[in-house]
């Protein structure tokens, strides 16, 4: 079972079926048009899913064209995994539907498992196989031969650090170190369409590091990468496109550069000493800049967009010094994700889950 799911096979003549076909449909996502169909190699319309009482996915619609790294970027229980089980056929939508290399994933589901790889938020390796023997498995089962199984598993446990360890029975993997054969795993058979879900959590700073590497040579050689994190610094390096995902409805999508416009070219920011200056500190912000200051509550700052910038900020500064409001920090900045978040959702990034708990 547990193989069945992660069994990926290329069909190399295959991959090219739906290329140039002409097609009419448009979707209602605000990335319509800005490729011919044939460029997509993932069209989620009106997809919703529903846990019991917790709906987990609200009529998301995503196109996600071919040969980028689609970034979908969202809080805990955000629904990210949930879309990425409907596209790995997993799970079913309630409603709407979902293609895969111009492929339905709820009609043919087989024919989509041929064409995508996957690694999936909890790694899925057999801890009674070592490293190599797990991606040789992988391998065969995918159809490779024994010999192209054993080649393709030994430059992915080099280039996934794992070389030392390969003949190791994963058991006694340390997390992070099954986490990177898990991904090679989903690597085996080339696939040109790769779903990872969260794969730098649980690495280190080098493994996160050395698997953006991968990724981005993975995307020059022409695969489709849909990831999904919650860490926006990784979105913003990795991701040509974005879609921010906050419980289970796409509140915005485009390119890291066009997010962060939305939040003005430049901001001053202003973090507090005193929590109860933040009102202060949010009207003189609000009375020297030309937008509504966002406030993070939680970490006593106020941003506000500006559009000229050092103006802006002596005339914040002179301002909070004339109030007599100690700052933690003062400065021009450009946006970061994390502001496009707060500013699209009215909160920071934060789990959904725990707001449901509490
Ligand atoms: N099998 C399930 N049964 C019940 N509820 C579920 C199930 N799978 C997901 N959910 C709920 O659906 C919502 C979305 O979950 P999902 O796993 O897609 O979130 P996520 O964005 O991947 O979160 P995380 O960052 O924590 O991995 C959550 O509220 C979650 O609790
Ligand atoms: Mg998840």
């Amino acid at each position: 079972m547990e193989i069945q799911k992660w069994l990926v096979v290329v069909h190399a003549h295959n991959l090219g079926a739906t290329a140039g076909k002409p097609f009419g449909v448009r979707s209602r996502s605000p990335l319509v048009g800005w490729r011919a169909m044939s460029d997509i190699a993932i069209r989620v319309e009106g997809v919703s899913k529903q846990f019991g009482k917790t709906l987990a996915l609200e009529k998301i619609d995503l196109e996600i064209p071919r040969g980028i790294v689609f970034g979908l970027l969202g809080p805990n229980g955000s629904g990210k995994s949930t879309t990425v089980r409907i596209l790995a056929t997993l799970l079913q939508p309630d409603e709407g539907s979902a293609t895969v290399d111009g492929i339905d994933v709820v009609r043919h589901p087989a024919k989509v498992r041929e064409r995508i790889g996957l690694a999936g938020q909890y790694a899925a390796v057999d801890e009674y196989l070592t490293g190599h023997e797990n991606l040789v498995m992988f391998g065969r089962l995918s159809g490779m031969s024994k010999g192209d199984a054993r080649m393709r598993a030994g430059e992915l446990l080099a280039e996934f650090d794992l070389a030392d360890a390969a003949h190791r029975i994963s058991k006694t993997y340390s997390g992070g170190m099954r986490r990177r054969l898990d991904l090679a795993s989903s690597l085996m058979a080339r696939p040109r369409i790769l779903f990872l879900d969260e794969p730098t959590t649980g690495l280190d700073p080098r493994g996160r590091l050395s698997l953006w590497t991968i990724i981005q040579r993975l995307v020059t050689d022409g695969t489709t990468v849909l990831l999904t994190t919650q860490y926006l610094e990784e979105a913003d390096r990795l991701a040509q496109r974005i879609a921010v995902i906050d419980h289970g409805r796409v509140i915005a999508d485009g390119s890291p550069a066009e997010l962060k416009a939305r939040v003005g070219d430049e901001s001053v920011e202003v973090a507090v000493v005193r929590p109860a200056d933040l009102p202060a500190a949010t009207q003189i912000l609000a009375a020297a800049t030309s937008e509504e200051p966002i406030v993070d509550v939680e970490r006593s700052r106020v941003i506000a967009g500006v559009s000229d910038g050092a103006a802006a900020l002596a005339r914040v500064s002179a301002a909070i010094a004339e109030a007599g409001i100690a700052t933690d920090d003062l400065g021009l900045r450009r946006p970061t994700l994390d502001e496009v978040f707060l500013s699209l959702t009215g909160h920071v990034a934060e789990s959904s889950d725990a707001e449901e708990a509490e």
